[in-house]
């Protein structure tokens, strides 16, 4: 038997109640569109192929995921069954097993996905229904069974009788058919039916007519099938999300001080005994190691953060930060910075493009872009890399040990000596020699007496 699994993923819907110009599968939990955690759980369990259903504002999804999957257009929204029967031109002669999954449902882990296929590929069935318990099953399709508890059908809220209604096992939405069967028992689907459209879930009464196997199997947890149809729901699947993510870190030995206002996102890795602080956002594949200090108030993305680091009300973005440095409060790390062990970053300073040797130190207002600054430097406050003529960005040196005063602009391509000093209040355009002293600022000059004058 042939065990390959593709997949098609439903998104042609118009997405009415959210409100929003805006693709329904591309608004995002913790900063990642919904549709990216449908591919990403299928990446899970390597997938031959991922086929798309799109129709409404299909050009903004297409445009985001060309790299994740093929698409089919659904022109017309004639139901879940017809929106899967667009994607048969690219699974004709597919010889494995199809599974569907919607595009608004994407709290479904590649766990489930995985625990559903192998269900249904070990059964030998022609179809499998992916349930769920639901305590309220309102909205959903409610599953039928039989006299000897076997799947009969599914029947949808619109079109169920008052007993049905009380049933609380629910579609999941989510299937997996063997391709073949799949494509040509869609064929027969009728829609004849309270809201007349052509009903997946059809398709397995179909099969049970004509006497196949037909397997069900339940989720765990009934969490991980919330569809997205507006703001509300989006919000209550991120907090879940949110949740889940703080939960397993802080049983993996992260202190999170309050959850609640902490947003980490599924990819990012943190060692044990990292402490984090309330209104703080880790985004993307940030890693933090051992005994980091993260917040209150800051912001991580992309990036790498050392151990003991600690990084106050300030904000990292693709960039690395090695062990023990000081970062904050108020400090902007900005992309491509390298900043070395014991490194001091302190309020209102900005790095851009910057390697910091270890242990130098900015500790207040500077900007210092596009620059190498090696170990042992003082950069004095208010220090500015002058990086940029109006056209060109240039690079600054700064090299072992030297000494930046207050207040001074190197303008930049420049390099500073090892030891070299620049004395406060400089404006330097020279390349400063090594264990030299520059002073370059106008003559002080004291004219006594002057205001009785
Ligand atoms: C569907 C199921 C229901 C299940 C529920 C789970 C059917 C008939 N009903 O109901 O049993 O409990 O999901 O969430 O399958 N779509 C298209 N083209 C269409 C219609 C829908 O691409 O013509 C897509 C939508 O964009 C969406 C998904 O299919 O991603 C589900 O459609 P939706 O209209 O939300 O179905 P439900 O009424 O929620
Ligand atoms: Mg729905």
């Amino acid at each position: 038997m042939d065990k390959s699994v593709a997949a098609v993923v439903l998104a042609a819907g118009k997405g009415t109640r959210m409100k929003s110009k805006k693709s329904k599968v591309l608004h995002t939990i913790l900063d990642k569109p919904m549709l990216e955690y449908i591919y990403d759980a299928l990446d899970g369990i390597k997938t031959k192929k991922v086929v798309t259903v799109v129709g409404h504002q299909k050009d903004q999804i297409i445009d985001r995921f060309d790299n994740r999957s093929d698409f089919v257009t659904q022109d017309e929204q004639l139901g879940t069954g017809h929106a899967v029967m667009q994607a048969e031109g690219k699974l004709k002669d597919f010889p494995g097993h199809v599974l569907i999954l919607c595009g608004d449902t994407p709290l479904l882990t590649s766990k489930t996905l995985k625990k559903l296929t192998d269900y249904h590929l070990d059964g030998g069935y022609e179809g499998t229904i992916l349930t769920a318990h639901q305590q309220d099953p309102s909205g959903y399709g409610r599953v039928i069974r039989g006299e000897q508890n076997n799947v009969t059908s599914v029947v949808e809220q619109k079109d169920a009788t008052e007993s049905q209604k009380k049933i609380k096992e629910v579609n999941t939405g989510i299937f997996i058919f063997k391709a073949k069967t799949l494509f040509k028992l869609l064929k027969n689907v009728e829609n004849n039916n309270a809201q007349g459209e052509y009903y997946l879930p059809d398709v397995l009464k179909i099969m049970i007519e004509n006497q196949m196997d037909v397997g069900a199997m339940q989720m765990e947890d009934s969490t991980e099938m919330i569809g997205i149809n507006d703001r509300v729901m989006l919000q209550h699947a991120q907090k879940v999300m949110q949740n889940k993510i703080n939960l397993e870190l802080m049983q993996e030995g992260v202190t999170i001080i309050d959850p609640e206002s902490t947003y980490i996102s599924p990819e990012c890795r943190i060692a044990q005994d990292v402490t984090v602080y309330p209104m703080t956002f880790l985004k993307g594949n940030t890693m933090i190691e051992e005994g980091a200090v993260i917040g209150p108030n800051a912001t991580v993305v992309n990036s790498k953060i050392g151990r003991n680091t600690v990084v106050v009300q300030s904000q990292v973005q693709d960039s690395e930060v090695r062990d023990d440095v000081q970062v904050g409060p108020f400090t902007h790390i900005r992309p491509k910075c390298v900043v070395s062990n014991k490194v001091k970053l302190g309020n209102f300073v900005e790095i851009k493009n910057a390697k910091v040797g270890e242990g130098s130190k900015a500790s207040h207002l500077s900007y210092l872009g596009d620059c190498t600054v090696e170990e042992g430097v003082n950069i004095g406050c208010g220090t500015i890399t002058v990086n940029y003529d109006g056209r060109n960005k240039h690079h600054t040196l700064i090299k072992k040990g030297a000494f930046i005063g207050s207040n001074s602009n190197l303008i930049a391509p420049i390099t500073v000596g090892e030891d070299g000093f620049v004395a406060a209040g400089s404006t330097v355009s020279k390349d400063v020699p090594s264990e030299s002293l520059v002073i370059a600022r106008g003559r002080e000059t004291v004219k006594k007496n002057w205001r009785k004058k």
